[in-house]
């Protein structure tokens, strides 16, 4: 463990790398060098963290910030970032932001039908928060629902899983910034 003032961490898992996070890490960590950041700041590359509709994703602490849609061509303005020198690049999401609000809100939405939310009734309730069915192919593929038929109508249905109730603290009081 490096005791530096920020830690960078670069999701290098496929969806990102599919888009470039290789490649932005590589000029990111070459940047932090020539500069002579290296004692401040930390890069490590990590896996999934589950937004990979948004990636390339990078997670900064302590700052509790991730930064999504970031590219190698935004490595300047990340490292100026970093040393709070400028607007981040990408989209910034932490626990309050409108992708996160409206993520947890449709989660929320969808419990309230009880365990299984019928397929179209969630498709509706998806549409109101701004999310298409791509989208949804994406969250049931990153395991944030599931597609289960609901055993006593047997009609096609949705679950919000333990992974998005734990994510978004769907059961939990709500503490922002934490
Ligand atoms: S691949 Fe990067 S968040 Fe999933």
């Amino acid at each position: 463990m490096y005791w530096t003032q920020k830690h960078v961490l670069v999701c290098t898992a496929s969806h990102c790398a599919q888009k470039g996070s290789n490649d932005l890490i590589g000029r990111l960590r070459l940047e932090i060098v020539r500069k002579k950041l290296d004692a401040e700041i930390l890069v490590n590359n990590c896996g999934t963290i589950d937004l990979c509709d948004i990636g390339p994703n990078v997670v900064i602490y302590p700052d509790n910030v991730i930064l999504s849609g970031v590219t190698a061509k935004d490595v300047p303005a990340l490292v100026r970032y970093l040393r709070g020198e400028g607007d981040p690049p990408g989209e910034m999401t932490g626990f309050d932001t409108p992708a996160e609000e409206a993520r947890r809100a449709l989660y929320l939405a969808a419990l309230t039908c009880g365990e299984y939310c019928a397929t179209e009734r969630f498709i509706g309730l998806a549409g109101e928060h701004g999310f298409d069915e791509p989208w949804i192919d994406e969250q049931a593929k990153r395991g944030f629902i599931a597609r289960k038929p609901d055993p006593a109508s047997g009609e096609p249905s949705f679950v919000v899983t333990k992974k998005a109730v734990d994510r978004y603290r769907l059961r939990q009081p709500v503490e922002s910034g934490s």
